[in-house]
């Protein structure tokens, strides 16, 4: 059982998140993506959720850009706002209006290989023997709000960036879900 909390998903890549979480039973009431052409876009298009289309250069700053997405998922009434895979930095403004109500999940045991999109990459190339992923409140500060799951995924002797992703992927279609519950079921408090 989902506590039926009204997602909103931000995504910029390939959107197996976003599927995972449908496929789940959530209620997905709005993907934003400032990529018209990602999977996330053709998986919401496909599925019938309401996508909005926020690319940074039809706006003249980020503030106006989250501005307007804040609006848009406000409409539709968004009460929680997943980052799966969304590669633009939020606005102050933006994070403050869904203060503890951000999740972020990013591809490695933060606060190893934090900023980026490349996490997987540089964890294969320094030679770390276990990774994983992380689920994470947002803050104003990248990937460094608090932490609410990990898993840990161990790196084989033969890995590629695309079988260890797919193994991390794993994870994180187990642990998102679980980190959406505890926020959305307020069975945390954050501290400041
Ligand atoms: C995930 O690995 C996530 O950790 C990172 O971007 C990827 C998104 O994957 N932030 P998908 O688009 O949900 O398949």
């Amino acid at each position: 059982m989902t506590s039926g909390a009204r997602l909103g998903v931000l995504a910029s890549g390939r959107g197996s998140n976003l599927r995972n979480l449908v496929d789940r039973g959530y209620r997905l009431v709005a993907v934003a993506t400032n990529r018209a052409g990602c999977g996330a876009a053709a998986i919401a298009g496909e599925l019938g959720i309401p996508l909005g289309l926020f690319p940074q250069r039809r706006f003249p700053s980020r503030e106006e850009r989250d501005a307007a997405m804040l609006g848009w998922l406000r409409d539709r009434g968004v009460e929680v706002v997943v980052n799966a895979g969304y590669d633009r930095i939020l606005s102050s403004d933006f994070v403050a209006a869904y203060a503890g109500r951000i999740l972020n999940v990013h591809p490695s045991l933060l606060p190893a290989f934090a900023g980026g999109m490349d996490a997987v990459e540089r964890a294969l190339a320094r030679g770390v023997k276990l990774t994983g992923c992380t689920v994470h409140v947002v803050t104003d500060e990248v990937d460094a709000g608090p932490i609410l799951l990990q898993a840990a995924v161990p790196v084989l002797p033969d890995d590629t960036v695309e079988r260890l992703h797919a193994r991390i992927q794993a994870e994180e279609h187990r642990i998102l879900p679980e980190a959406i519950e505890l926020i959305a079921q307020a069975s945390i408090t954050l501290r400041q």
